[in-house]
Formats: structure tokens, C-alpha cells, sequence
């Protein structure tokens, strides 16, 4: 549910027209619905309601400080992958003690920083990245809270280049070698097992592929406990799907907390999560002006002013965003390659959408955007990353600003001997 809708054939986000709203802005934006990301995060702790779980809400799908700030005062969490997104998440005033480090590749600067602060725990990938984070904590005289991040070996994700689980994916611990790592860790002076962490890929539309990853968990956490391992705590990541408009219906939180609650129950530890998607996705639209409709031999262009560099998914990973006109139209249904300015043969929204026809300055809204859509934007032919708005009721800010060109261009420096 999202808070998106039609309005006497105008698009509204909450009370707010968006084509007012880009008269204003101007075009390309993302906007989002504050109602929307609470509703998201309500709707993840209730389902956990009755639990002590920890929602560490995934900073990398949508990191803007206003979007922090109300999913920290909704109480979550946030799962942090780099110190910019560790900065961000305590301006946003979200407590260390909810913060969770992932992520492959902490370097020495990262972990001292999260060590100054006291977060809740680092997950930890590999071997060498437990030796430094015990030898920088053990430098401190203090100890690191750690859960090693085990790759179950399952397949799951909505794509090729978002499934994480696998053994020939980057990620995590193999499965063959948890039990001795943690043997290790145990062993290892400056950090303290707290747990086991998870994460088997993105936009999952179905429970089974969790399932299995999640049991596969289970009997390893009675063997490290077997071992002596006190594991109080267990972080099944992020991953839950949502429905983008082409068919797939994920599960819903409540048939998802169910399952892990029947898997996890006998366990009895604390849950750890790190929903993105779920609770930014839909939460979002990147709204784009029409600036020519091209006849070409067997196709129509529609070319809008949004380009790959402000949403790359549909370059990268095939993705289908619905694609909406702002002002409803009684037009004919036609058939559109939807793209870009940029340079580029898969800078391409869509390819043959049937849209009702649209004309030359009318407005789309791409849907779905909330997530993984102004964070993955680049300058990319010197295009300024483009502004984003909160909407709140009937109010709006701007939460990001559109830099000017010379705004873009300034932090570049020509050399004294080219001046
Ligand atoms: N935890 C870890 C360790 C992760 O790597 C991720 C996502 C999450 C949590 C959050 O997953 P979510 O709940 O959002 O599925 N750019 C891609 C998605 C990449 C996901 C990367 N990791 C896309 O646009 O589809």
C-alpha cells in the first residue's frame, strides 16, 4: 500500500499534485511519501511486535537523512555498509546501540570508527576481516561485539546480480567453514561472538528459498552452541520482496514473520533484520517531463528527461518500474520504448509499454522508486544528481537539493601547470 493515488484524474502523493509539485521543482524528482516509509516500518514491527527484534532498517536503499530520521523516530535501527552510511545514520540520531556493520570490506578507518562509538555489532565476513577487527579492538583494550556472516549456498533474488547467497557469491562465510571460523572467533582475544548473520539476496518473492536458508541456520546454531558458542542473537538480513506492478506478489511481513517465527522460536534469540526494499521501495516515484516523442521505423520513443544516472535499475538488473501518467488521459493505448538523454542504448525505463498517448512536456511517474533509486545515481554526462522531495500531508521539502552546474563542477581542480 502506498500512498501514490489518483485524484480527480491527477496524480497526488499524499495531498500533494504532483504536476504542481513539478511546476515548482522542476523536472527530473523523487518524491517521497513520509506516510508511506511509517506505514512500512509499522507494518515490519507489528509483525515482530510480540518479539524484542531489532529492525536495522538498510541505509544503502534509500540513505537521505530526512528518510533516517522519521524510520529512527518509527524505532528502527539501521544496517550500515560504509562509514558514510554509519555517519549518516547517527545524524539521523539512530542510537549506536542499533546500529549493525555488514558489508565485505570494513577497513581499519571503519572499524575504528564504529568501535569509538559502541555499536550493536559488525558482521563479519571473512577470516582476515575477524583478525583485524580483533587486532584493532585488542589495540583499544576493548572488545567487539561480532556475528560471522554465513552463506547458506542457497539461491534466491530477484536477479542474477542481487542474489548474495550462493557459494560463488562474495558474500559471507562458506557454509563448509562456519563452524570452524567460529571456532576461531571463540579462541580470539578483542571480540566477543554475539550471534549468526544471514543474508541470502534481494527483492525475494517467495518464502521458500528463506526458509531453507533460515533452517540451514538453526541447525547450525545447535552445533555452535555444541561447541560452546553463545549465541544469543540471529540476523536474517534483508531480502523481502515487493510487488513492482509485473505480476509478482511477495509475501506479505505478517506470512513472513510467521514462517520465522516457527523456524526460529526454539532457538530463543533475539531476531535481527534489515529490511531496505520493503520499507523505502514503494515509498517513492521519480516523476520526469516528456521532452520528445520520437517516431522511429518500427517504434515510438517516448524521451523523458530522466536518464540511467537517476535510476539505474532498469539498465542494471532488467528491472519493471509501472509507469504512470500524472494527469490521467481518455488517449489511446500506445506502444513506447520509454528512454533517456543519456548516451546510451540501455538507457531504457521500458521497452514497449502501453501507455495511454502522451505529448511533448506531460509528465510520468516512475514508480517504485524509493528504493535503490536516488542512491544509485550518478553525475553520469555531467547530469547533477536530481532533487528529492518529502511529502507530508499536504506540505513538501525539499530534502535534497538539485545542485547547480557550478555547484557539480566545483570540487575539480585544474593543475598549476595546465592554468
Ligand atoms: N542486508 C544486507 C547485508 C544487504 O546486502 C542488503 C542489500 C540488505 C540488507 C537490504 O536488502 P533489501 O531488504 O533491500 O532487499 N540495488 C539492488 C539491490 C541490492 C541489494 C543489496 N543488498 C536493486 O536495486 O535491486
Amino acid at each position: 500500500m502506498h500512498h501514490f493515488q489518483y485524484r480527480e484524474n491527477r496524480l497526488f502523493a499524499e495531498d500533494v499534485d504532483l504536476t504542481a509539485l513539478a511546476e515548482q521543482i522542476g523536472t527530473p524528482f523523487y518524491v517521497y511519501s513520509e506516510a508511506t516509509l511509517r506505514r512500512h516500518m509499522r507494518v515490519f514491527r507489528q509483525a515482530f511486535e510480540h518479539t524484542d527484534a531489532l529492525i536495522a532498517y538498510a541505509v544503502k536503499a534509500n540513505p537521505n537523512l530526512a528518510v533516517l530520521k522519521i524510520l529512527a523516530r518509527e524505532g528502527a535501527g539501521a544496517d550500515v555498509v560504509s562509514g558514510g552510511e554509519l555517519q549518516r545514520a547517527l545524524e539521523a540520531s539512530i542510537s549506536p546501540e542499533k546500529i549493525v556493520f555488514s558489508g565485505v570490506a570494513k577497513t581499519f578507518d571503519e572499524i575504528n570508527a564504529a568501535i569509538d562509538v559502541g555499536i550493536y555489532q559488525f558482521n563479519v565476513e571473512s577470516e582476515p576481516e575477524l583478525e583485524a577487527i580483533a587486532k584493532i579492538a585488542r589495540a583499544r583494550q576493548t572488545t567487539a561485539p561480532i556475528a560471522l556472516r554465513i552463506n547458506p549456498d542457497v539461491s534466491a533474488g530477484g536477479h542474477e546480480k542481487i542474489s548474495t547467497g550462493r557459494t560463488e557469491d562474495k558474500f559471507g562465510v562458506p557454509w563448509s567453514m562456519a563452524r570452524s571460523l567460529y571456532g576461531k572467533a571463540r579462541a580470539l582475544e578483542g571480540v566477543a561472538i554475539k550471534g549468526v548473520d544471514v543474508h541470502i539476496g534481494s527483492q525475494i518473492a517467495e518464502l521458500a528459498p528463506f526458509e531453507s536458508a533460515f533452517k540451514k541456520i538453526a541447525t547450525l546454531i545447535a552445533d555452535l552452541r555444541a561447541d560452546g558458542c553463545p549465541i544469543e542473537r540471529l540476523d536474517l538480513g534483508g531480502g523481502l520482496g515487493i510487488p513492482y506492478g509485473e505480476g509478482v506478489t511477495p509475501p506479505h511481513p505478517k506470512d513472513y514473520a510467521e514462517m520465522i517465527t516457527r523456524v526460529t522460536k526454539p532457538l530463543d534469540v533475539q531476531l535481527i533484520f534489515e529490511p531496505g526494499r520493503m520499507i523505502a521501495g514503494n515509498a517513492g516515484v521519480l516523476v520526469t517531463r516528456v521532452v520528445y516523442v520520437k517516431e522511429s521505423i518500427d517504434r515510438k520513443f517516448l524521451i523523458v528527461d530522466a536518464g540511467m544516472n537517476d535510476l539505474m535499475r532498469p539498465a542494471l538488473y532488467d528491472a519493471w518500474h509501472d509507469i504512470w501518467p500524472v494527469e490521467k488521459t481518455e488517449r489511446d493505448i500506445t506502444e513506447y520504448d520509454v528512454v533517456g538523454p543519456v548516451c546510451e542504448s540501455s538507457d531504457r525505463f521500458a521497452k514497449a509499454r502501453s501507455l495511454p498517448e502522451l505529448l511533448p512536456s506531460e509528465l510520468v511517474s516512475i514508480m517504485s522508486t524509493g528504493a535503490y533509486g536516488a542512491a544509485q545515481t550518478s553525475q553520469y554526462n555531467s547530469r547533477p544528481l536530481i532533487p528529492e522531495i518529502l511529502v507530508h500531508h499536504d506540505q513538501h521539502a525539499v530534502i535534497r537539493q538539485r545542485p547547480s552546474f557550478q555547484k557539480m563542477i566545483e570540487s575539480e581542480v585544474i593543475p598549476t601547470w595546465l592554468v
